[in-house]
């Protein structure tokens, strides 16, 4: 990393964020994760949300593949998930990790904050980055208290 995008990187994380998990499938049906800050409503009317994937991570390849994704906005309790699915090389799922079926082969993180299912609408390149959009089939939430990203950090 230069200089330049070591301090606009850090610049970056003096702004705490959520965290969230989204899941696809890989070709032989097992569950695949990506941890992302880069998500945000477009729409309530017409219920969407917008998500930030690099082209060189794996999961992006998977939601063009798959065009649906499970969004788990994490809880304070679950920095795990948001460790493990931010790692480049990840094996087998951790047996303590528990996901649901949220209905048409989308998982979510289970007791995460928010829970969505996404369909995908429309995708567009933008530098070494893809923008999905997508329409939201489902949702649910309950009253648990967010992680937050700050400084490089999960709290
Ligand atoms: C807090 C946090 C937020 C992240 N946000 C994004 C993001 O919005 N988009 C993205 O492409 N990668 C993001 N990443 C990096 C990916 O999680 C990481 O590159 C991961 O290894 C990619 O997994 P995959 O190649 O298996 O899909 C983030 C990482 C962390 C720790």
């Amino acid at each position: 990393m230069t200089s330049f995008e070591e301090n606009l990187k850090m610049s970056w994380g003096k702004i705490p964020t959520g965290v969230a998990v989204l899941t696809t499938l890989e070709a032989n049906g097992d569950i695949h994760g990506i941890t992302i800050n880069s998500f945000f409503s477009l729409s309530i009317k017409k219920p969407s949300l917008l998500v930030s994937i690099s082209k060189s991570a794996k999961s992006h390849d998977l939601i063009v593949k798959d065009r649906k994704f499970g969004l788990s906005v994490l809880n304070s309790d679950q920095k795990e998930y948001g460790e493990f699915f931010s790692r480049n090389s990840k094996e087998k799922l951790p047996d303590k990790f528990d996901l649901v079926l949220m209905g048409q082969g989308i998982h979510v993180i289970k007791n995460s904050l928010i829970q969505f299912s996404c369909e995908l609408d429309f995708m567009t390149s933008v530098s070494d980055h893809t923008l999905f959009a997508a329409n939201i089939i489902k949702v649910n939430s309950n009253d648990s208290s967010p992680l937050l990203w700050h400084k490089s950090n999960f709290l």
